[in-house]
């Protein structure tokens, strides 16, 4: 089998995710910050652990500005409906996952917020300059994907968000895709605040994701999505107001966030850290995206050969979800076909309604992977489409 889906999650885990997973499940057992005895009190060492681990991942220094949740939708959506008062404009751009799309055109149609959705370039990538122009005064926040998840192409974080904190906006950056694979300093990169998946690049667990608030952000201009049990104040009739419990109500997933703590490990024990993750992906993607145009004929892609690992083609005459059959059916190779959950970025280059196929890469995919990929599309594509 080769796992070419690493975009929607990665696999497989490396190992020390998997026995952070078991140990946490076989020997630690119990709820983190709820009782006092001493596998709970275990259980909140893990999860502090992690929490400190990401914040030196992202660049802030209180770890406790890491707030858990069960995947970067949940993140998107804490983030943007927590935020969003009525009346808000809201600046976004044609490349955001429907994890952001979604919540907003739901503001929206209750009349809540207006939106601009900044078309981009024919890449769909967005400039300072087309930003500056759809900005009004009742413009509050700017979302904006980091890497898109459907052709790979990266924004130019820094600068937008830069502009963004000069103007007074507040920004959004939706890195389900980029964190661990882009190192992010939210102090340099200008982010307000960064949701991100733990388990794509980060190689944790499905079922962890997280929302990031720079230090200095006040996270009292967050309304949480969810109110309950924290552990902490519990004669009090009111959630706590204080960080991460305000938004971090119910059982939190140890096993998970234990798992994702050792993703971020196994980034770390890397020769150059994220370093070789970035090497190993665009070095495979430069190796892919030559060869397949090289060898295949019909081969077209939206993505450039200087990506992150992922790639996003078609086969001129073939149907890109009998082509995912095929190579899932006949060949072993997993892939995902169609919009990828972002319908607006496939108009944007011109790909709607039918989509693409994509290959997503992770640090365990090969050379020989690549090849006996592209051997595949090449018999493929001489094929009849069924
Ligand atoms: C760009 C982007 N944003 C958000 C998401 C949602 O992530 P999750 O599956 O963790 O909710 C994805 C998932 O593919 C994504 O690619």
């Amino acid at each position: 089998m080769i796992y070419f889906d690493n975009a929607a999650t990665s696999f497989p885990k490396p190992e020390e995710v998997v026995e952070a997973v078991v140990g946490t499940m076989t020997k630690t057992g119990a709820n983190p910050g709820r009782s006092g005895h001493t596998q709970s009190v275990r259980a909140g060492e893990i999860v502090f652990e992690a929490r400190r681990k990401l914040a030196v991942f992202f660049g802030v220094k209180n770890p406790m500005n890491i707030i858990f949740t069960s995947n970067a939708t949940e993140a998107l959506n804490l983030a943007i409906k927590g935020l969003l008062r009525k009346g808000d404009h809201v600046v976004t751009t044609s490349m955001e996952h429907n994890s952001v799309i979604r919540p907003l055109k739901r503001l929206e149609s209750e009349g809540y917020i207006d939106i601009t959705v900044l078309e981009g370039d024919e890449d769909g990538v967005v400039s300072v300059e087309e930003l500056e122009q759809h900005v009004k005064s009742r413009t509050r926040a700017f979302v904006l994907n980091h890497i898109s998840n459907v052709t790979g192409i990266v924004q130019p974080l820094e600068e937008l968000c830069g502009f963004c904190r000069e103007k007074g906006l507040i920004t959004i950056a939706d890195c389900a895709q980029s964190a661990g694979i882009i190192p992010l300093d939210m102090v340099k990169d200008n982010i307000d605040i960064v949701c991100f998946a733990g388990h794509k690049g980060l190689y944790g667990p499905t079922g962890t994701g997280g929302m990031v608030l720079r230090e200095g952000f006040d996270h009292r201009l967050i309304k949480p999505l969810k109110e309950g049990g924290t552990g902490s104040l519990s004669d009090k009739e009111f959630q706590p107001e204080f960080m991460p419990d305000v938004f971090e109500s119910g059982t939190l997933n140890t096993a998970g966030i234990a798992g994702l703590s050792a993703g971020i490990d196994f980034i770390n024990s890397l020769p150059e850290g994220l370093g070789s993750v970035q090497l190993h992906k665009q070095t495979l993607q430069k190796y892919f995206i030559d060869k397949a145009r090289k060898h295949v004929p019909g081969f077209i892609t939206q993505s450039s050969p200087d990506g992150y690992g992922v790639v996003s083609f078609v086969l001129e005459g073939h149907s890109v979800s009998g082509i995912t059959m095929k190579l899932s059916e006949k060949y072993g190779i997993m892939s995902r076909q169609g919009l990828h959950c972002a319908p607006l970025a496939h108009k944007r280059i011109g790909t709607f309604p039918e989509g693409t196929v994509r290959f997503s890469f992770s640090v365990f995919n090969t050379r020989q992977e690549a090849d006996f990929s592209i051997e595949v599309l090449k018999k493929i594509s001489e094929s009849a489409d069924e």
